[in-house]
């Protein structure tokens, strides 16, 4: 549809007719407009899996939703720095929302992780804002490709649960332009996302869902969107005055409400009624797509081939911290023992309106048992409920200690308890639970080869992390994580996933630790453009495992390393990577910049590009990492624009922040 034909459709509405186009039916569908042929279209989450609820709609996610692929949330498919990846997982994503007739999947989140502590870091992507853009942007355009929409959330600078309706992010003009807003505007400009859900939040003092600058000026004016904004779900605070600044639909239903005071305010001549019809236009226009793609894809869901395609990006999500004196990968034939409940029930998946109903469900233990041909003893070592006696802690911590003393390796796996951390709220600390770390103990003085599995959708300390001499970063891994862990620790998948936040030594080393949740309304973010990796290497601070860690059962170096400007200001960074070891292998290469005697403070290293290439074993490739002339740029205050500085910079290649 062409714009004149939106404008023409748009002169046919009614004023009842154009406002009820810009608030939802219900929860999850767009109102039609019969008399003039508008049909009603659905947007369902979202990020990692389709969450369509089958029955009435509800927020919670109570209601159950048709079975769909969960694949690994952000904090798992995030470590695999992998585009390519991104991009498959999103044509699958696609596929199933076409499928099931959803016009939009509500994802991908993009918000940094700013503090540990956050309910959601495990739907997002990064602490730092190139990955959160490039990985964004790759999903966008992978769903995209399948005639459905996505919508790149939550715009902007929600960064912490606690109190998201109403807290003002207290930002400053740099790192609010060069971290908080920057992956946004890769998506954007790079993808197109057709919708663009602003969040709850304020952002210092305005809410997201009515401030004018951030829907207009710089979405729209600098960064081009063409797309429609969506609030996040009964993220309107005043609609009069969101309509005007930028906000185009209200999701969900206001029960007419809120289009009974869009109608009387521009007939009282407090809304311009143009403003309207260029919200009932944008309306129309997501609609028309909608109605253009619908059919791309034929047929059944391809359960099997989508369960695979989780296993392996799965197997791409988990990080490999620690592998002392070659403990993995595990002989097939290894007398084993597998402890820890989540060996038998999983944590895959987070909670809140991201919970996927998945279509068949992997366990690390059936899964370890299915590739081993030795024997694998299980004991759970600790209880999953909140409350259990203390007798009953010790018999299950006797009985994991017994059977490891029986074992040549024993597998344990540990992790948050799904009630520790979930959309909606805040964690209070990043320690494992006190049962755990015992069992561990338990474990470790009658066994010392423990390999230390984890189940975790944000960051947690490991004050073990010298004791034993394996651990597995597992993250969230979807639907098929189980299978993908017995690959990993078996060898038949070399893990090459890498870190994309900080693991810290402690909460009290953490940038925000003093400014997070905030009080009375306000969250400063005193530590500014020093969040993740810029803050612990502008400090000088040590870390348990630094930004972009991970480890591979092979072992590569970086030579020649050589970068070129180009003809359009852009630098081309090429290395020689080669697998020096004796298995096949996947590396991340690593880009930071830096510009020493720069005019303005900037961060010891910011990363400006990477590449993930497999290489087989002895096999050695000049690589070639582009970095953006626009990344290069700082946020300059006093002309309110971006600056390329000149000066001699410093170009680092390397396989982590800290290499
Ligand atoms: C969440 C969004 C989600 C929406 C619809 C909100 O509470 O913040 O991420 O897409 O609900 O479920």
């Amino acid at each position: 549809m062409t714009d004149n034909d939106v404008t023409a459709t748009v002169a046919d509405l009614t004023l009842e007719e154009k406002a009820s186009l810009t608030s939802g039916l219900n929860f999850w569908h767009t109102k039609p407009v019969e008399r003039v042929g508008i049909p009603s279209i659905m947007m369902t989450d979202g990020p990692h899996g389709l969450r369509k609820q089958a029955g009435a709609g509800d927020h919670l996610g109570v209601g159950s939703s048709v079975p769909a692929t969960c694949f690994p949330p952000a904090v798992g498919l995030g470590s695999s720095w992998d585009v390519e990846l991104l991009d498959r997982v999103g044509r699958a994503l696609g596929a199933e929302t076409s499928i099931e007739g959803v016009a939009v999947l509500l994802g991908p989140g993009i918000n940094i992780k700013r503090s540990p502590l956050c309910g959601r870091n495990f739907e997002y992507f990064s602490e730092d804002p190139l990955i959160s853009g490039v990985l964004g942007a790759a999903f966008v355009k992978g769903v995209q490709s399948q005639g459905v929409g996505t919508s790149l959330k939550h715009f902007a600078a929600n960064n912490q649960e606690t109190d998201r309706m109403r807290a003002s992010s207290d930002i400053d003009p740099r790192p609010l332009r060069e971290i908080y807003l920057r992956g946004f505007e890769r998506v954007v400009r790079d993808a197109q996302p057709w919708t663009v859900m602003c969040s709850y939040n304020k952002i210092n003092g305005v809410y997201a869902s009515e401030d004018p600058w951030l829907l207009t000026r710089v979405l729209r004016d600098e960064w081009g969107f063409e797309g429609l904004v969506v609030s996040d779900w009964g993220a309107v605070n005043e609609r009069v005055k969101g309509l005007p600044a930028g906000l185009d639909l209200e999701m969900p239903s206001s029960s007419g409400r809120t289009d009974a005071e869009l109608v009387a305010a521009v007939r009282a001549g407090d809304l311009d009624e143009s403003a309207l019809d260029v919200a009932a236009g944008r309306v129309i226009d997501l609609v028309r797509k909608a109605q253009a793609g619908a059919g791309a894809v034929a047929g059944l869901l391809d359960v099997d081939a989508h369960h695979a395609l989780a296993r392996e990006a799965a197997g791409r999500s988990i990080v490999l911290l620690k592998n002392e004196g070659g403990i993995l990968p595990l002989a097939k034939d290894a007398k084993l023992a597998v402890i820890g409940a989540f060996a038998e029930k999983p944590r895959y998946q987070g909670a809140g309106s991201s919970l996927i109903n998945p279509t068949r469900l992997d366990t690390p233990l059936e899964e370890i048992r299915a590739l081993a041909s030795g024997e694998v003893a299980y004991a759970p070592g600790f209880s999953l409920a909140a409350d259990i006696a203390e007798s009953e802690a010790a018999q299950l911590r006797d009985e994991a200690a017994a059977a490891a003393s029986a074992a040549e390796v024993v597998v344990l796996f540990l992790g948050l308890p799904a009630r520790l951390e979930s959309e909606g709220y805040d964690r209070d600390d990043i320690d494992l639970p006190a049962e755990q770390l015992a069992v561990l103990d338990a474990v470790r003085a009658t066994n010392p080869n423990v390999v230390v599995v984890l189940s975790n959708g944000g960051v947690v300390a490991l004050p073990f992390a010298n004791e034993v001499p394996a651990i597995l970063e597992g993250w969230l891994l979807g639907q098929a994580g189980g299978g993908a862990t017995a690959d990993v620790l078996f060898g038949d998948v070399n893990p090459s996933a890498k870190l994309t936040e900080t693991i810290p030594l402690r909460l009290s080393d953490t940038p925000a630790y003093l400014d997070f949740p905030g009080e009375f309304g306000h969250v400063r973010y005193g530590e500014g453009l020093f969040v993740g990796y810029r803050w612990y290497d502008a400090r000088n601070l040590a870390v348990a495992y630094p930004f972009g860690h991970g480890l591979s059962y092979t072992t590569f170096s970086h030579t020649d390393a050589a970068v070129r400007v180009t003809d359009s200001g852009d630098l081309e960074v090429t290395v020689t990577v080669t697998n020096t070891g004796q298995r096949d292998g996947r590396e991340i290469v690593q880009v930071y910049t830096s510009l020493p005697g720069s005019a303005v403070q900037r961060p010891v290293r910011e990363l400006k590009g990477f590449v993930s290439v497999a290489l087989a074993a002895g096999e050695s490739r000049e690589v070639a990492v582009a970095v953006r002339r626009a990344d290069l740029a700082y946020w300059d205050i006093r002309v309110d624009d971006w600056i390329v500085e000149g000066g001699e910079y410093t170009v680092e290649v390397g396989a982590s922040s800290r290499d």
